[in-house]
């Protein structure tokens, strides 16, 4: 039995924090949250205990620690709990500075637990459609990505300060809160690192928001592909495309969309395409936040990879790269020039 203490249950945890009543072998045995109607709720949807005080997540029973808090809060929660012995699945981005990510790392260097990133895309079956695509050669050389990640909430976010609306907590705005997901999503498809960026940066609509509300990023990947990746907090979109020698292929990640026009045909559980040369739209189905029974939950493969002694899909070297990405985007767009991407481990 994995006994699981879940830190920050009430803000983007909600959407999951039923796995833990679902997986086997699993117990959700504390939530530990500062809003106690959230701890209610959590009491009442099947935590064993509830509390306000972030030492309970590192008693004895515990085994793993779920870290959904505020991005200033990931390097001492994770320390904290990687030096107690726990395993930790940690939120993106993995914290607000560089500096941050690599006490993390080290804590975890010498820990016996493991240490792994929640990254919310994989549990869409699109994502994993994309990557069979790729592997199967059906886009060919990819020569180009490009990602949106926006919504709009800088236009709405109240005068009231939050940890959102500080630069200092996030580490910058809407970049590296949107941003980071395609960063490491287009990483992973790609098998390839980003290793040079040129950006521009701004905050036009959003004065409540102390970080940029508009990031327009260049990236080039290792392997000779170039990205555009942008986010936004004053505009609405989240699509991914990537365009190869052989076919492109976009997904609308909140529509549940596929478009592809490849030059030959693809089948798989999903999808049939069977009209090489013509542009199609599928239907896809939704994300597995909470399904407990599908291999790519992010959970379950967190806790399989615990379970088998095998690196977690997504480790903490990951959520490492992925913030180096988003810094040197914003030093790019400081600096007035491109910027070579952090990819020294012990940096
Ligand atoms: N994967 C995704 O799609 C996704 C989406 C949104 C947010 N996030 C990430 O999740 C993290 C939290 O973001 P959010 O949107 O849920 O924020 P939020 O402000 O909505 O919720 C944060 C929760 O943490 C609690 N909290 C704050 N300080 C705490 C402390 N010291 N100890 C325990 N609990 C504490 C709050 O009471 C709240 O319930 C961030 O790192 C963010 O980047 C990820």
């Amino acid at each position: 039995m994995l006994h699981v203490a879940l830190v920050g249950a009430g803000g983007m945890a909600r959407n999951y924090r039923k796995i833990y009543t679902l997986l086997p072998d699993v117990e959700w045995t504390a939530a530990i949250d500062l809003n106690p109607e959230q701890l209610e709720k959590c009491r009442a949807e099947g935590a064993k205990r509830t509390s306000e005080d972030f030492a309970e997540a590192l008693e004895m029973d515990i085994d793993l620690v779920d870290i959904s808090t505020p991005n200033h809060l990931h390097e001492q929660q994770a320390v904290a709990a990687l030096v107690a012995g726990k395993h930790v699945l940690l939120q993106k981005p993995i914290a607000n500075t560089m500096e941050a990510a690599g006490r993390i790392l080290k804590a975890a260097a010498g820990s016996k637990g493991v240490l792994g990133m929640y990254m919310s895309s994989y549990a869409n079956p699109m994502v994993w459609e994309i990557k069979q695509m790729m592997e199967e050669g059906h886009l060919g050389k990819i020569q180009s990505v490009r990602a949106r990640d926006s919504h709009r909430g800088g236009l709405r976010h109240p005068p009231e300060a939050t940890w959102r609306s500080s630069r200092d907590q996030t580490g910058g705005g809407s970049f590296i809160q949107l941003s980071i997901h395609a960063v490491n999503l287009m990483q992973w498809w790609l098998s390839s690192p980003i290793v040079e960026v040129s950006a521009f940066s701004q905050n036009q609509y959003s004065p409540n928001i102390g970080g940029d509300d508009l990031t327009v990023c260049i990236a080039k990947f290792a392997g000779g592909a170039f990205g555009v990746f942008d986010s936004g907090y004053a505009s609405e979109g989240v699509i991914r495309e990537i365009y190869g020698t052989a076919g492109w292929v976009r997904m609308f990640e909140r529509e549940n969309q596929l478009e592809m026009n490849l030059d030959r045909p693809y089948t798989s559980g999903w999808l049939n395409y069977d009209t090489p040369g013509i542009r199609k739209t599928f239907s896809m189905p939704p994300r597995v936040l909470d399904d407990a029974s599908s291999p790519i939950n992010p959970h379950r493969m967190f806790i399989e990879a615990i379970r088998t002694g095998k690196k977690p899909m997504m480790d903490g070297e990951t959520g490492r790269r992925d913030l180096a990405v988003v810094i040197a985007a914003y030093e790019s767009a400081a600096q007035n020039k491109s910027v070579a991407v952090c990819n020294s481990k012990t940096a």
